[in-house]
């Protein structure tokens, strides 16, 4: 809190609201006795004026374009650190030591596994099933598998079930990627690291070994690390949502992977390189799709460009487009898209419609052309940033359920439907 305050004329009177100060950028007004001083509520589509925590995982500035993980900016952990490392800093605060992030991996790596019974649900689904639903129906399936690890109080099983998490969803991942290929399941290799094991899992087959490039991993890793957290955004605030009924931390995740899958969110990584596709099957004809893009009556949205923070240059995405070029060489694949792109990027950023509006390329307009150099199909794509959003999925919501302030995540509704009436009978 600080001194300042902020007073509200309404019928019937006046009231002084607190103002509450960040440790970085701008504060917020406390409503939090509206409704009791004034009958009144708040209302506010899209949340997008309003903080629904106080939170010190990351920190974005969208005027600056500027993102950190506690502290720390994310072009230093991408060039410094590796995403086991982003993971544990998100969930504990703090890098690790050597030994620390030594045991951490260990950890990690002992529980890749999935349960044997696990693989009957990946058979349930057709092979044409989205990975997305498989993800999410299979980490709201682990927690039937660990019970005792279910109570939000307990720090151990949040721990347990934290580190579960993170070590076994890449086996998911590349199981349904396998799935959807008609191919065996490949068991995780844990003398491989994080992404290395990843990259096996999903290339590699009983009949054919498949030899991981360092390149390709690092690619991935700084990929990760680039995902990793966002402030409140739409999955996390999911997670949030959910946990808040004391849900345990699986079941949570799984809610925040679903809201992940909507191409307004993660699912526009996808929905990108489609429109890559479409724009190079059709001529390029930039103009022809700009035009879409700007026409209200059109749905069409130029997918990758906008974001509710940035009214700058995404940093994930400045990132991206530099490494963007240096990964495509480095992995020998000329890539059409990426063209046609950089010139479809051109032309939005000198339309008055897209200057006017602030819309600038966000994470998912260039990450999905790197997924592809890397040679992942494009459904994969939003599962690749499920893996990498999950640790500030589980540093969230652990911080939600150590905050004294929690309550029920429940908002009101300004009612706008049939006055009372009787049953005329
Ligand atoms: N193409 C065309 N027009 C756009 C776009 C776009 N990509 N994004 C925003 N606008 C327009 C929008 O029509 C509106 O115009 P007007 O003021 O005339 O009504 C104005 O810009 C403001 O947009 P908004 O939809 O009110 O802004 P928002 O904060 O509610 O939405 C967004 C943010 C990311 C959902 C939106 O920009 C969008 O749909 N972008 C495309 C999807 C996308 O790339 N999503 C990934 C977001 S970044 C990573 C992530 O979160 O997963």
């Amino acid at each position: 809190m600080d001194d300042r305050t902020v007073i509200l004329k309404y019928d019937g009177g006046e009231l002084e609201l607190p103002i509450v100060e960040g440790t970085e950028g701008g504060g917020g007004i406390d409503i939090g006795n509206l409704r009791a001083k004034t009958s009144l509520v708040a209302l506010d589509y899209g949340f997008a004026n309003t903080a629904g925590t106080m939170s010190g995982v990351s920190f974005v500035d969208g005027e600056a374009g500027e993102l950190r993980y506690r502290g720390y900016s994310i072009e230093e952990l991408a060039e410094k650190s590796t995403f086991l490392e982003v993971a544990y800093l998100l969930f504990y605060g703090e890098l690790p030591t050597e030994a620390a992030l030594e045991s951490y991996t260990q950890n990690v790596t002992r529980h890749t596994l999935l349960n044997e019974e696990m693989k009957r649900l990946f058979d349930a689904f057709p092979k044409s099933a989205h990975p997305m639903a498989i993800l999410a129906s299979a980490t709201n399936a682990m927690a039937t598998f660990y019970p005792d690890f279910h109570n939000p109080t307990d720090p151990h099983a949040v721990e347990q079930s934290a580190l579960r998490l993170i070590a076994k969803l890449p086996t998911v991942a590349a199981f349904a990627y396998k799935k959807s290929m008609g191919q065996p399941y490949m068991y995780p290799r844990n003398d491989l690291d994080y992404v290395s094991n990843f990259l096996h899992m999903m290339f590699a087959l009983p009949v054919e070994d498949h030899e991981v490039d360092p390149v390709v991993a690092k690619a991935l890793d700084v990929l990760l690390i680039l995902h990793a957290d966002h402030g409140q955004n739409c999955s996390t605030s999911t997670v949030r949502l959910a946990g808040s009924s004391q849900a345990n931390l699986f079941t949570s995740v799984a809610a925040g992977m679903s809201a992940l899958w909507g191409p307004l969110h993660g699912g526009a990584n996808q929905r990108v390189v489609e429109m890559l596709h479409q724009i190079d099957e059709d001529g390029r004809d930039f103009e022809k799709y700009i035009k879409k893009a700007k026409d209200p009556n059109d749905p069409f949205r130029l997918w990758g460009f906008g974001h509710r923070v940035y009214k700058n240059y995404d940093p994930r995405a400045r990132i991206l487009k530099s490494f963007a070029y240096q990964v495509i060489d480095r992995v020998g694949v000329d890539d059409p898209l990426l063209d046609i792109a950089i010139k479809l990027e051109e032309a939005a950023l000198s339309d008055d419609y897209f200057v006017e509006r602030r819309l600038y390329p966000n994470v998912d307009f260039y990450s999905g052309l790197m997924f592809r150099a890397l040679g992942f199909p494009v459904r994969m794509f939003t599962p690749l940033f499920a893996i990498g959003r999950l640790p500030g999925w589980v540093a969230q919501w652990r911080e939600m359920t150590e905050d004294p302030e929690t309550k029920i995540g429940r908002p009101r509704q300004i009612f706008t439907g049939h006055p009372a009436r009787k049953v005329e009978r």
